[in-house]
């Protein structure tokens, strides 16, 4: 990399399947406001949760040629299924032209600081849950965490489509909530970005009995922090936030203000003409 001045005012560039990334794009504009966000939604290919492992790392690849042209100082894969998906990929892909942020390690980071010795839940896409990165990376802390997880490949559709504070929502968060294999558990972990919107029926569900780990504040602390410590935070007001999509629809322009909680202009950007 060249300078610091020049490094401390170039973009972050963030990535979701779709437009859950959005949740953490907010949090991160929130606390660090003097940053450039560049935002792409991968709309054509959501969601990523059902897809193969190679097909996300494909898709990863061409996102982060975007996002590298745009110049980014740090590329933040803002999906926990293209986290687990795809990484270590992109982060050797990517080599030393930006550095390479995932929404699964200030989790990880955070269960091994409080719940030691404890049981803690996950929910999140078939990708994600299946693939065992939280367990793998919660194992290797040793601190004898028990990991209990439940893929519920129903929640991220529904919340796009809308619906997270109906009846049809509450039915499907409380009988995934009530599977068994979710018993006990002392915390749960929200391994989705498009989860936050359905957090207070999920604090509901367990009436303040299981603290509900909403990771869009532990990443946008944990991104302060990498920025500090590499000395590359933005030390003035940059631009405001471009936000991209790869399929274009006024529905998904539409719903941008639910995730964003403000309103959002997408533009059309597709990964392959
Ligand atoms: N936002 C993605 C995640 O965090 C899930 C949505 C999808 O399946 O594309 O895993």
């Amino acid at each position: 990399m060249g300078k610091n001045v020049e490094n401390q005012r170039r973009p972050i560039g963030i990535f979701d399947s779709g437009i859950g990334g959005l949740t953490v794009a907010k949090a991160i504009k929130k606390q660090l406001s003097e940053e450039q966000l560049i935002y792409f939604g991968d709309t054509a290919h959501l969601p990523y949760g059902d897809k193969s492992t190679a097909a996300i790392q494909a898709y990863a690849v061409k996102i982060c040629d975007l996002l590298l042209k745009q110049n980014c100082k740090v590329i933040l894969i803002a999906c926990n299924s293209a986290s687990a998906a795809a990484y270590e990929l992109v982060r050797e892909y990517v080599g030393s032209k930006a550095h390479v942020l995932n929404v699964i390690d200030p989790v990880v980071q955070y269960v091994g600081q409080h719940y030691q010795r404890r049981t803690v839940g996950l929910i999140g896409t078939k990708q994600t849950v299946h693939s065992n990165v939280y367990k793998k990376k919660i194992d290797d802390l040793d601190c004898g965490i028990h990991l209990k997880s439940l893929a519920t490949p129903l929640l991220a559709p529904m919340i796009e489509e809308g619906f997270f504070s109906n009846t049809i929502s509450e039915s499907v968060i409380q009988t995934y909530l009530s599977d068994p294999s979710l018993a006990g558990i002392e915390a749960l972990i929200l391994g989705c970005t498009h989860y936050p919107l359905i957090k207070e029926q999920i604090q509901a569900f367990y009436q303040g009995k299981v603290e509900v780990l909403d990771a869009s504040d532990l990443v946008a602390n944990y991104v302060g922090h990498v920025l500090q410590q590499l000395n590359i935070a933005s030390d003035a007001l940059q631009g405001e936030p471009h936000f991209y999509v790869s399929d274009y629809t006024a529905s998904f322009e539409a719903s941008t203000k639910i995730f964003f909680q403000q309103k959002v202009t997408l533009e059309h950007y597709p990964l392959w003409e």
